[in-house]
């Protein structure tokens, strides 16, 4: 694990669109996991214009939702689909055959899951994944505990979540209780993570998922063991200096 401190969210930005670039470049038809939340926006918007300016071919991308509500249907704006769609997949020109849905308004949810799990195994694997820090140290809805092992299922969210998914949508009744999130298991093995983590509001949760014990009560700190990440800070969200172990190399 490295952990990258920028000076400030637009430096961040930058950074995380010329990391998501570079892999996109390396490996066009790489199968990629992408959250939503405020913190990725400003790099996706920077993607977009990198794509624009110098042209990014992702003709052959394959695009995974990391989670959904449950009961939403797709055309609802709360929808986590439909906020990646405005927000990542129009602005970069990928089309929606491209794309592998977390179906939350599925009749089956766990027929849902299962069959989300499949694909990802089909495409061997995330190649790339972009994930936000919940204030609560969760990864895409992967709620506090969370076992590393736990595979894509349905979950009812923590009061934290909602409270802090409210702001998104303007209010607590307007977040759905339940969701669908892309499992630990599959979002560990990625071959390359990049966490971005923006704010200082997130220091102290920031702080126990790079140098807490990994345990369930902050799932993104089992991030620690897994392969080639690559955590992205401003400095409001990282005040102190890089531990050693955490320079990049
Ligand atoms: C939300 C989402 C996550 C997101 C996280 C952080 O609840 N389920 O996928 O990464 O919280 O969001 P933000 O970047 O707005 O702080």
């Amino acid at each position: 694990m490295e952990l990258v401190v920028t000076e400030d969210y637009a430096a961040l930005s930058r950074a995380g669109a010329e990391w998501l670039a570079r892999g996109i470049i390396a490996e066009p038809d790489a199968a990629v996991v992408l959250a939503t939340g405020n913190t990725p926006m400003g790099m996706y918007r920077e993607l977009a214009e990198m794509g624009r300016r110098d042209g990014l071919d992702v003709s052959r991308l394959r695009v995974f939702q990391l989670d959904a509500y449950v009961g939403l249907d797709p055309g609802d704006p709360r929808s986590l689909y439909g906020w990646m769609a405005r927000a990542v997949l129009a602005p970069l020109g990928v089309a929606e055959v491209q794309v592998v849905r977390l179906a939350g308004d599925a009749p089956d949810l766990q027929e849902a899951c299962r069959a989300y799990d499949a694909a990802v195994a089909a495409a061997g694997g995330f190649a790339l994944s972009v994930l936000g820090l919940g204030p609560n140290g969760h990864l895409g809805f992967n709620e506090p505990p969370s076992d590393p092992t736990a595979p894509t299922r349905l979950v009812t969210l923590t009061e934290e979540s909602i409270a802090s998914n409210a702001g998104y949508w303007g209010g607590r009744d307007q977040v759905p209780r339940q969701a669908l999130t892309a499992g630990m298991a599959p979002l560990l093995a990625a071959r390359r993570t990049l966490l971005v983590v923006s704010g200082a509001h997130k220091r102290d949760i920031l702080q126990r998922t790079l140098l807490g014990p990994p345990m369930p009560e902050v799932p993104a700190s089992y991030l620690q063991q897994a392969a080639n990440v690559t955590v992205l800070a401003d400095r409001a969200a990282w005040p102190f200096p890089v531990p050693d172990e955490l320079v990049p190399r």
